[in-house]
C-alpha cells in the first residue's frame, strides 16, 4: 500500500492551502546571488488568466485513460476528478510539477503542463459532477458515516463532515478535497499517508493528521468505505 513511500508533502498543501498563506508564499523571491540553489523555496504560485472549462476539457482527454471519461474514476486505486474544488486541483498539480508530491507517473504528465493548463483542467474538472457511488460493505459504511458526520468525543476525533461538509463536497476557498466518491483504494492508501507519515518540519495547520490521529486501521478502512460510498 505504499504507506512509507511518500513522506512531508502532505504538509505542503496544508500549509499553503490556507489563502493568507498563499498571499505571502507569493512574496518570497530566491535567494541573493550565491546561496545554494536548495535554500530557495519552491515556487508553487501559478499565473493563470480567467480559466476556461472549454480548453480544460480538451486537455482532459490525456488523463480519461487513467482517472476515467470526464474525470470520473473506474479504478479503485486512482482519485476521480470530476466534482473536485478547483484550488485543491491546481494545487496537486503544482506539487506533483514541482516534484514535492511523489507519483512518477503524475510528475512526468503535470510537467507538461503549464499554469494556465493547470487551471483550465482544474475548472473543467470542477464543472463535473462526482462519479456515483462505489460498492461498499453496508456495516463498515454505517460506521464510516458515524465517524464522518459525528466524529467521536471520547477519542477527542473532529467530525470530517466540519471541514468537508456532510455531502463530502469540500471547500474551494479553503483548498478542503472534495471526497464525494473517492475512489475506495486511493482513499485508503491517502488516509493511511495522512496518519502514519512523518511530521513534516514547518508549522502549519495539520489539518488531516490531527484528524486522523486518535483513528485505527479499522476506522480508516471504514471511512474509505463510507466516503467512497456518499451518495
Ligand atoms: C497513466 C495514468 C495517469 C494519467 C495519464 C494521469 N493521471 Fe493523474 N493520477 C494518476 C494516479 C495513479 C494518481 C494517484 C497518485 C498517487 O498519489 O499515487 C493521480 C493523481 C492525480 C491527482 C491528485 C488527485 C487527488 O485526489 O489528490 C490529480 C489532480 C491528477 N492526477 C490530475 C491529472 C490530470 C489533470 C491528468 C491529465 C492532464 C492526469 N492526472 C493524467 C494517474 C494518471
Ligand atoms: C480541520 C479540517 C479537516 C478535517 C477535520 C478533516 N479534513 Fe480531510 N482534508 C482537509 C484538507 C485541508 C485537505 C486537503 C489536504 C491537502 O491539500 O493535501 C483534506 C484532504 C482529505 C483527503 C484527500 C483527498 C484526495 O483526493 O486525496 C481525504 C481522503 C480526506 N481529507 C478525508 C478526511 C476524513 C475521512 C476526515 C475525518 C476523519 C477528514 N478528512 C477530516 C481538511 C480536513
Amino acid at each position: 500500500m505504499g504507506q512509507t513511500r511518500r513522506f512531508g508533502w502532505l504538509a505542503i498543501p496544508l500549509l499553503l492551502s490556507v489563502p493568507v498563506l498563499w498571499a505571502s508564499a507569493q512574496g518570497t523571491s530566491p535567494p541573493p546571488g550565491g546561496a545554494p540553489a536548495a535554500a530557495a523555496p519552491p515556487n508553487l504560485t501559478l499565473k493563470f488568466n480567467t480559466p476556461s472549462a472549454a480548453r480544460g476539457q480538451t486537455l482532459s482527454r490525456s488523463c480519461a485513460g487513467c482517472h476515467g471519461a470526464g474525470g470520473v474514476s473506474t479504478q479503485a486505486k486512482v482519485p476521480g476528478l470530476a466534482g473536485q474544488v478547483p484550488s485543491y486541483t491546481r494545487f496537486q498539480l503544482t506539487v506533483f510539477r514541482a516534484k514535492l508530491r511523489p507519483s512518477a507517473v503524475m510528475q512526468g504528465v503535470a510537467s507538461r503542463l503549464s499554469d494556465q493548463n493547470i487551471a483550465d483542467l482544474a475548472v473543467y474538472f470542477a464543472t463535473q459532477a462526482p462519479g456515483p457511488a462505489w460498492a461498499a460493505d453496508p456495516a463498515l459504511r454505517a460506521r464510516g458515516a458515524a465517524l464522518f458526520q459525528g466524529g467521536d468525543n471520547e477519542r477527542n476525533m473532529i467530525a470530517c463532515a466540519v471541514c468537508h461538509g456532510e455531502d463530502g463536497r469540500g471547500a474551494d476557498r479553503q483548498g478542503i478535497a472534495s471526497v464525494t466518491n473517492l475512489a475506495p483504494g486511493y482513499g485508503l492508501e491517502i488516509l493511511h499517508e495522512f496518519r502514519d507519515t512523518p511530521r513534516f518540519g514547518v508549522p502549519h495547520p495539520d489539518a488531516m493528521r490531527i484528524a486522523l490521529k486518535p483513528l485505527t486501521d479499522d476506522d480508516l478502512k471504514a471511512l474509505a468505505a463510507y466516503i467512497s460510498s456518499m451518495k
